[in-house]
């Protein structure tokens, strides 16, 4: 056993005539210039020592690897490129074993396609993620393996990005063995000598057929998949380039496919869709380092209370019994927490009804779950979260109850939309203890996650709801407190810009399919009619006698309400839903509606363009984005991006609203703003902090790297 020459983001080390070869770059193993380098300098090393029969490629730490590194892209390229190292390791003249545990993502997989063979260990999660970056499999992976696997499934692997665990690898053809070893570099040695006792030498990738023998249906499944991607990627770029990169894999030879995959990759690479991806990547993980709570320590949670079984209380009940902890449920009387009951046992027969959990899994979550009626039951709580209605003398009520009951040290949290947190706290003895946890719906599918922190909200308490966040699997983003808090306040100013528009002249049904066209699921009027009328209608009765008479208010949603129609739960909203219909159909009633409210606040109706009402719904959005962080609302520009994207359906390829205003340039957004309060000064008044980076020359981006 000797030790080789490494630079240490990659060593080899030779145990008897097995050459180990072992990355080592925390925290992830990614394949960065220093990864790439020591890695193609140890095989090619390994082909002139005579001493070395086989090689073993592993992973220190939790992973194999996890794959490109991601920080380098849109960097100057640093020699040597990945799908030469690929290309080197697969050429070797002595047989390579990679050994795959934790993630084999991307270029990690990559890199195992090029070895000659493949074990995985248990807990292995292989995957070709590139789709969710905006890019494809570029370092071989379109070419490898659909030729391992076959076209469907490969194709299936990287248009959806999803995860393999190791048996499901083994039974698609991609690893040769499960190990049973837990440790890598046993497995990987023992794995080599017997291939060594076998005399088994390289066995290359690029030279497989079975998997593409049948040539016609291998092309029939890339023709499948355009098709689909051409209905379902909405306006995505790499999915398109994915199919046809494995359409190169079908119709030609190895290295004429690699050169169209490279080709392809670049386009990817260059892409705008590419760079939005990417921002979203790492801005959902910049959103828990909160300075100032790098020192504070989460308090233990073992018990969760939750006051409140309607649809939040109910959807929030549901993520902590997933998360595997125990949930008392607190509701007003029998018959309502029996409803609140019966809606949790309900996502969890649907859940098992299409298989997505056991039995077993159902019986064991329900077990967890225990109801009450009286506040008592929430003695033993460590976290308590309130989900009644939105009224702030209930709310007031409820913590009264908590202050009495709750333990010391126990963590309270409202789950309030819009509600002053610290008026809320101050009902209590212990307001340090009390913080703001705003789910969004349904609250067991949705990651986002606003941990509102109010004025005496202490270190350890916020540090404590960032870290139930992370046990729900949810991403945290820290909010300060204001009416809305972040998104919530963005959503109410952007809708407002849609309302004034559409009594300006554009119909409902114009401002959802331009809002569609920029990329969102649906327009804010479909979704709307998705959450009920009812909610914001209540709001905007209890409002009312506060509301600013400077500012304009447009009352067609009041029309819509004080009909009933409060959208798909009552078959009308903005669209009819006729016989219970998800999909809604435009309402001439509704365009009467609009047209008489028109005529009412004595405007005449003007045309909108798809490209005006776009520009106008971003610009309304992004200067409120503005003050939100001007304000301290928020930390960083890129936590707007995240609550916008993962609670708002803003289109994760355009990587946020503030990234894409960024790469519109701030100057084009101050204009539009400029343009549009000669309308109306009070409500398009440009955000100070757009003008001050705007002057400056600076963009949102430059704030995240001070932050
Ligand atoms: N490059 C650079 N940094 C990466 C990275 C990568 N590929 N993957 C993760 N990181 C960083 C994260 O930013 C984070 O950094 P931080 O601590 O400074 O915030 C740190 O590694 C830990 O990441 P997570 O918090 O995500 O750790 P988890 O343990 O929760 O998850 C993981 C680990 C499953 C590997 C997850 O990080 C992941 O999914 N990574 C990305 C995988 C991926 O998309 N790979 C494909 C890359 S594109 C490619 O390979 C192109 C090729 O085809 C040419
Ligand atoms: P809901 O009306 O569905 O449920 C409220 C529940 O609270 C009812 O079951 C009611 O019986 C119960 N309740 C009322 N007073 C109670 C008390 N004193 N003790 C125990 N239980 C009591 O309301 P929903 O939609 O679940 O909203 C709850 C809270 O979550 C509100 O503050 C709302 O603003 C917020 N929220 C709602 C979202 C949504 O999309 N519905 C999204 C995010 C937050």
């Amino acid at each position: 056993m000797t030790d080789r020459a490494s630079t240490g983001a990659a060593r080899a080390r030779r145990y008897e005539d097995i050459l180990v070869v072992t990355i080592d770059h925390p925290p992830v193993n990614a394949l960065s210039a220093a990864v790439r380098a020591d890695l193609a300098a140890a095989v090619r090393d390994a082909q002139a020592d005579p001493q070395v029969r086989a090689i073993v490629l592993a992973g220190a730490g939790r992973n194999f690897i996890a794959g490109a590194d991601i920080r380098e892209f849109g960097k100057p390229p640093q020699p040597p490129a990945l799908p030469d190292v690929c290309n080197q390791i697969e050429a070797s003249a002595k047989p390579v074993v990679a050994v795959l545990h934790g993630a084999a993502l991307g270029g990690g997989l990559e890199v195992a396609l090029a070895a000659h063979y493949r074990i995985a260990l248990p807990g292995a999660r292989l995957g070709l993620p590139e789709v969710t970056l905006g890019l494809l499999p570029g370092a071989g992976g379109t070419q490898r393996a659909p030729r391992l696997m076959g076209a469907p499934a490969a194709l299936d692997l990287m248009l959806s990005g999803k995860h393999l665990s190791a048996d499901e690898a083994l039974k698609a053809g991609l690893v040769d063995a499960l190990a049973g070893e837990s440790d890598a570099l046993d497995a990987g040695l023992a794995y080599a000598r017997q291939l060594l006792a076998m005399r088994a030498g390289p066995r290359r990738t690029r030279d497989a057929g079975a998997a593409l023998a049948d040539r016609p249906a291998a092309l029939a499944a890339v023709d499948a998949a355009a098709d689909r991607v051409a209905k379902t990627a909405r306006g995505l770029f790499s999915p398109a380039r994915i199919v046809e990169a494995v359409r190169a894999a079908i119709e030609l030879p190895f290295d004429e496919g690699l050169r169209a995959e490279r080709a392809l990759f670049l386009q990817c690479l260059d892409s705008p869709q590419r760079a939005g991806l990417v921002h979203a990547f790492f801005a959902e993980r910049e959103t828990s380092k909160i300075p100032g709570l790098e020192q504070a320590r989460p308090r233990r949670v073992e018990r969760v209370g939750i006051v409140g079984g309607g649809t939040m209380g109910a959807g929030i009940a549901v993520s902590v019994l997933d998360a595997g902890l125990p949930v008392v449920m607190v509701e007003q009387d029998d018959a309502a927490l029996e409803r609140g009951r019966a809606r949790v046992a309900q996502v969890y027969d649907l859940l098992a009804g299409k298989g997505r959990i056991s039995a077993d899994e159902r019986a064991a979550r329900l077990a967890r779950f225990t109801g009450a009626t009286g506040y008592d039951a929430l003695a033993d709580a460590d976290l308590i979260v309130e989900a009644v209605y939105e009224d702030m003398d209930a709310k007031l009520a409820v913590f009264a109850q908590l202050d009495r009951v709750a333990k010391p040290g126990a963590v309270l949290a409202t789950n309030t939309s819009y509600l002053d947190v610290d008026r809320i706290a101050a009902a209590t003895r212990g307001p340090a203890d009390v913080l703001g946890l705003h789910f969004f719906s349904p609250a067991n599918v949705m990651k986002l996650l606003e941990v509102v922190v109010g004025s005496h909200t202490a270190p350890d308490t916020a540090a404590t709801g960032f870290e139930f966040a992370r046990r729900l699997r949810k991403i945290p983003v820290r909010a300060g407190v204001c009416d809305g808090f972040i998104g919530n306040r963005i959503l109410a100013t952007y809708r407002q810009a849609a309302d004034m528009m559409m009594e300006d002249g554009a119909s409902p049904y114009d401002i959802d399919a331009a809002v569609r066209a920029f990329g969102y699921p649906m327009g804010p009027y479909q979704m709307m009619d998705l959450a009920g009328g009812d909610i914001g209608w209540a709001t905007r009765k209890r409002r009312a006698p506060t509301r600013d008479p400077a500012l304009r208010y447009v009352q067609i949603a009041d029309r819509l309400c004080e009909r009933g129609w409060f959208g798909q739960k009552t078959g009308r909203g903005y669209y009819l839903y006729p016989d219970g219909a998800r999909q809604g159909q435009p309402d001439p009633e509704v365009l009467a509606i609009v047209d008489a409210e028109r005529a009412r606040a004595g405007v005449s109706p003007r045309a909108f363009t798809q490209e005006e009402i776009q520009r106008r719904y971003l610009a309304a959005m992004i200067n409120e984005a503005a003050n939100v962080l001007r304000e301290g609302v928020a930390l960083r520009p890129s936590d707007i991006d995240v609550v916008a994207v993962s609670g708002y359906g803003f289109p994760r390829h355009r990587g946020g609203p503030l990234h894409y205003a960024d790469s519109v340039g701030l100057p084009g957004i101050l204009a539009d703003l400029r343009e549009y309060a000669k309308e109306d000064p009070a409500f398009w008044s440009p955000s100070p902090l757009l003008v001050e980076l705007a002057d400056a020359g600076r963009d949102f981006a430059s704030l995240n790297r001070a932050a």
